[in-house]
């Protein structure tokens, strides 16, 4: 981003100012290049990035990447709190598994695996985007009896579907075991949906699963 910023930069000095994002959306003229204050048209390629785009992309990143982390752990600490079986499993395996209190190492962690199972129902159980998983319908379609209109916006109730139990028996129970390897590979992909699916899944999914281990083992230790 850094990069593109620079580009745009020199472009500026030669052409001057570019207006807002939304305007450029709205004149339809986004992917032709950069409107510039004057209305005209830069000849920009499609892939530069105007400042905006820069300015909401690391707006993004820091909105979809610190509260959805530090609400999945709350969640979590909550979970570990009401069921001390459970933490108490999680804490002798993390003991098991590093060889000394500051070995919080990313091959360690990421080969904890009730770590994993108890971070993956946590999730189920509260996911932090419980309902913002939202796609445009392209074209109009029936599903089941469902008419879905072109233009017209979906939004999937990720938490009812976490709930449903002909998805997932006894929803209300907090019940690692769901994810032990074993049984993981018989969840549906569309039944589990914390980080979204499809091309426009969470970009975040990796980065956040692996800070979020790495504080839960650095809390219980
Ligand atoms: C537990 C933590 C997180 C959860 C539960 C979460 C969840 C989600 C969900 C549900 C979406 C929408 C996916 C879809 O529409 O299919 C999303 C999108 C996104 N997330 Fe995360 N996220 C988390 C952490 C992060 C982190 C740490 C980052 C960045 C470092 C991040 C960056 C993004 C971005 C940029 C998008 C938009 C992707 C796109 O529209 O193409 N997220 N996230």
């Amino acid at each position: 981003m850094l990069e593109a910023a620079k580009i745009i930069a020199s472009e500026e000095t030669k052409n001057g100012p570019t207006t807002d994002l939304n305007s450029n959306v709205q004149k339809g003229k986004l992917k032709e290049g950069k409107v510039l204050q004057n209305g005209s048209v830069s000849a920009a390629k499609e892939d530069k990035m105007t400042e905006d785009d820069l300015v909401q992309n690391a707006t993004l990143f820091l909105l979809a990447g610190y509260e959805t982390t530090s609400v999945m752990l709350s969640f979590t600490c909550y979970l570990l709190a009401k069921n001390q079986d459970v933490q108490q499993r999680l804490y002798k395996e993390i003991q098991q598994r590093l060889q000394s209190e500051v070995d919080t190492s990313y091959e360690s962690v990421m080969q904890m695996e009730y770590l994993d199972m108890v971070v993956n129902e946590s999730l189920r159980f509260y996911p932090p985007f419980a309902d913002s998983i939202i796609r445009e319908v392209k074209e109009g379609c029936e599903f089941e009896g469902m008419k879905f209109p072109a233009d017209s916006l979906v939004i999937f109730p990720v938490s009812y579907m976490h709930f449903d139990e002909t998805l997932w028996p006894d929803p209300q129970t907090f019940d690692p075991e769901r994810f032990h390897p074993d049984r993981k590979k018989n969840i549906h992909v569309s039944s589990f949906l914390p980080f979204g699916i499809g091309p426009r899944k969470c970009i975040g999914t990796r980065f956040a699963l692996m800070e979020a281990k790495m504080a839960i083992v650095r809390l219980l230790l």
